[in-house]
This record gives C-alpha cells, structure tokens and sequence, in this order.
C-alpha cells in the first residue's frame, strides 16, 4: 500500500483512500468556557478504548504555522477579516499536514474547534462577511468537512462564570475569552443556528450540567458510533 507522508499536499488522500477506509472526523465546538478541553482528554480515552486509532488536535493551531498563528489570533487586536483570514491559514496548513493525513490512514481525528467556530465566532460574533467565509471554506477544505460535530451548549452568563473563576484561579484570559456578555450570544445563537441547519451531523450537548451528565452524554454519543 503506498503510504502518504504528512504534508505532502492534496494528492496523499487519493492515494491511500483506494487502500484504507477513511477516518471519522470529530469536531469539538462551543463557546469559551463551555468544557471542550475539559471532555477532550476524556474522549480520546474512550475512543481508545473502542480501539480506534486517535489523532487530537485544536485549531487555531495543530502544526508550527498554526501554533504561531493561535498566539497572535489570541493576543493581539486586529481587524475582524484579519482574524478570519489568518483562522483559514492555519487551517489548510492544519488540513494538508495532520488532518487529511490522518483522515487518509483511516484514524478519528478529534480536533477542538474546526470552520463552524470561524463562522460563530467572526461570523456571528464580529460580523464578518458570510460571502468571505464561504469562499475561504470552500477554497481551504471542500470535501473535507466533520463527520460529527459535539456542541457544548451554555449560556453566556455560565461561561463567563467559569472563566472568572480560572482567572481567579491564575490563569490569564485570551483575547476572546475577555469578550462581553452580548458577544458570545451572538456566537452561541450563531452554533445553535448551524446546529439547526445540519441535524445530522451536530449532537448539542447541554453543558451546563455536572461534569459527570455531560460525560455519561459522550459515552452515550461513542457507543454509537
Ligand atoms: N460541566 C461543567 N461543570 C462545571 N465546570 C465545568 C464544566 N465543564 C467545564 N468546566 C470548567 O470550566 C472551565 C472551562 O472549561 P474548558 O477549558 O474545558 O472550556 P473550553 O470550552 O475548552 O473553553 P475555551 O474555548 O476557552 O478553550 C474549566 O475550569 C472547567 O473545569
Ligand atoms: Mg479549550
């Protein structure tokens, strides 16, 4: 069987996929503060578990490009289409060195944060053109979209909540996580929207519930995959 190599471009996936059934892809969305990297962990354990091979990632980031490009994403202050425009560089790296990769091998990818967060959190949050973040969609992963989204649903106030208190706890707030109440409305009214729109592929989780609830959902949401 011919073995593609990481980053060698588009072309890897065509040659593996006559070979070995293509891996899921799982995506972990929500906004700040919802339990995305809290259930991660968890996840891949169970996916484990069940015997499947597991690639976790996160966006922005996942390779050296993206990495620098989450720094800068979530530090310093720019125009909204910036941020949307960086978000989608750091994707095609993050798709053409790890994610198509993995998908060819026939591994679950589990990436935290994938396009859905881009079109809540610029396009509902900050208002970027949904013309714009279409076009980069489709010009960076057409044909390469989640299998499964899990949306981690809380209210704004709840969030922040928790963020408080891992400020209090020491931890320094990113860019994003410094928003106002009324931004992440906009940004969890626009996941719910999409979720509404694509039934088959989001599973909305009610995340304000105990941590314990929310993992037996999870387990529930793995056994049947
Ligand atoms: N169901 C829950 N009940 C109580 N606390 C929770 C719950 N889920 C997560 N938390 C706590 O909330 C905080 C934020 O969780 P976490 O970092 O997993 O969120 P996140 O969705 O990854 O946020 P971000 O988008 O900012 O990375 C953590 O301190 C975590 O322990
Ligand atoms: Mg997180």
């Amino acid at each position: 069987m011919a073995t593609p190599v990481a980053g060698k471009g588009p072309f890897a996936r065509t040659i593996v996929t006559a070979n070995a059934q293509r891996g899921c892809f799982i995506t972990l969305e929500g906004i700040d503060g919802a339990g995305k990297s809290t259930h991660a962990a968890w996840l891949v354990d169970a996916l484990r578990a069940r015997g499947r091979s597991v690639v976790a990632t996160r966006e922005p980031g996942g390779t050296t490009i993206g990495e620098a490009l989450r720094e800068l994403l979530l530090r310093q202050p720019m125009a909204h289409d910036s941020e949307a425009l960086l978000m989608f560089a750091a994707r095609r790296e993050h798709l053409l060195q790890v994610i198509e990769p993995a998908l060819a091998r026939g591994d679950t990818v589990l990436c935290d944060r994938f396009t859905d967060a881009t079109w809540a959190y610029q396009g509902g949050g900050h208002g970027v053109s949904k013309t714009l973040i279409a076009d980069l969609e489709r010009h960076v992963h057409a044909g390469c979209n989640p299998d499964l989204t899990l949306l981690f649903d809380v209210p704004a106030a709840v969030s922040r909540q928790r963020l408080d208190r891992m400020r209090a706890e020491g931890r320094a707030l990113d860019k994003f996580e410094q928003e106002a109440a009324n931004f992440f409305d906009r940004v969890r009214d626009a996941y719910l929207k999409r979720a509404a729109a694509e039934p088959s592929r989001f599973r909305v989780i009610d995340a304000r519930r105990p941590l314990a609830e929310v993992r037996a959902d999870l387990a529930h949401i793995v056994s049947g995959l």
